[in-house]
């Protein structure tokens, strides 16, 4: 199975600290094609802050990031761009006003022969895209303003899309939404695995990541207490994991796994 493939991304002992605080603290994770990853522990555990290591918004103290395999240099954001990786933040993801296939080429505009704005054809490749992540969406003509949560998350991934992203971090990506549309974000994640981008899935609510999650890293105190395929374990061992940091038998134990005699 997966374990005999080259995994998408694979962060390796990383640690970095903010004073005195190991906010990651010798931290492993990895994240293979088509596959969705969640990352779970609680407020303070390090999830934001090792995934916005990989993302490029933080500059690691310690460990290694390799991306399909290969040393990969990730200092800033558009480092991690290079390497195919855009992170989804629920709130500042799309620009309000304008609408969605100004959304997707945002700074990036196409122009025509002559120099104007290729309004045309940026609203047919915003139309192919979205229609491939949510066949549904007709709304092309109006502000993002005036669109859902699970519509504006859906534009933001068709952003991510555009650009090429391989590996998407997704931060709390339901945190803000209601039970319709943090379905629609589900069949969005499932859209995507079939295109083989792999998925970091964040969030302290294990109720919203464990369905669509097929593996799970639990962080707790900057350290993986352990990880597990979704099918290997039981949610209340997760949640063990999460809150007692025990590591039931169906898991692989890291390094901040609760020691037992
Ligand atoms: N820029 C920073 N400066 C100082 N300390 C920080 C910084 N960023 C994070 N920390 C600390 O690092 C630890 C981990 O924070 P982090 O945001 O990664 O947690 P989290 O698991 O994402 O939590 P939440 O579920 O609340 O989002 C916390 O103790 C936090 O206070
Ligand atoms: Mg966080």
């Amino acid at each position: 199975m997966s374990e005999n493939r080259t995994p998408l991304v694979e962060m390796r002992n990383i640690s970095i600290s903010f004073g005195g605080i190991h906010a990651v603290d010798d931290a492993s994770v990895d994240l293979f094609p088509g596959e969705v990853v969640a990352l779970l522990g609680h407020n303070g555990a390090g999830k934001s802050t090792l995934i916005k290591i990989l993302s490029g918004a933080y500059k690691r103290d310690n460990g290694d990031i390799l991306v399909r395999g290969d040393f990969a240099e990730i200092n800033n954001p558009r480092d991690a761009k290079k390497y195919g990786i855009e992170t989804i933040y629920q709130t500042l993801a799309v620009a309000d006003n304008v609408d969605a296939a100004a959304n997707l080429y945002l700074g990036r505009e196409l122009r025509t022969p002559w120099g104007t704005l290729d309004d045309v054809a940026m609203e047919a490749k915003a139309r192919e895209v979205m229609g491939r992540l949510n066949p549904n969406f007709q709304r092309f003509k109006e502000p993002v303003k005036a669109l859902s949560g699970g519509q504006r998350q859906s534009v933001a991934i068709a952003r991510a899309i555009l650009f090429d992203a391989q590996i998407l971090i997704m931060d709390e990506p339901t945190a803000a939404l209601g039970p319709q549309e943090t379905a629609q974000v589900g069949e969005l994640i499932q859209q995507l695995k079939k295109d083989g981008i792999g998925i970091f899935l964040i969030s302290h609510d294990i109720h919203d990541v464990f369905d669509l999650a097929d593996r799970v890293f639990v962080m707790k105190n900057g350290r993986v207490v352990g990880h597990a395929r979704t099918e290997d374990v039981t949610k209340d061992e997760v949640l063990g994991m999460i809150i007692l940091g025990k590591c039931p038998p169906g898991a692989v134990p890291g390094p901040g796994a609760m020691q037992t005699a």
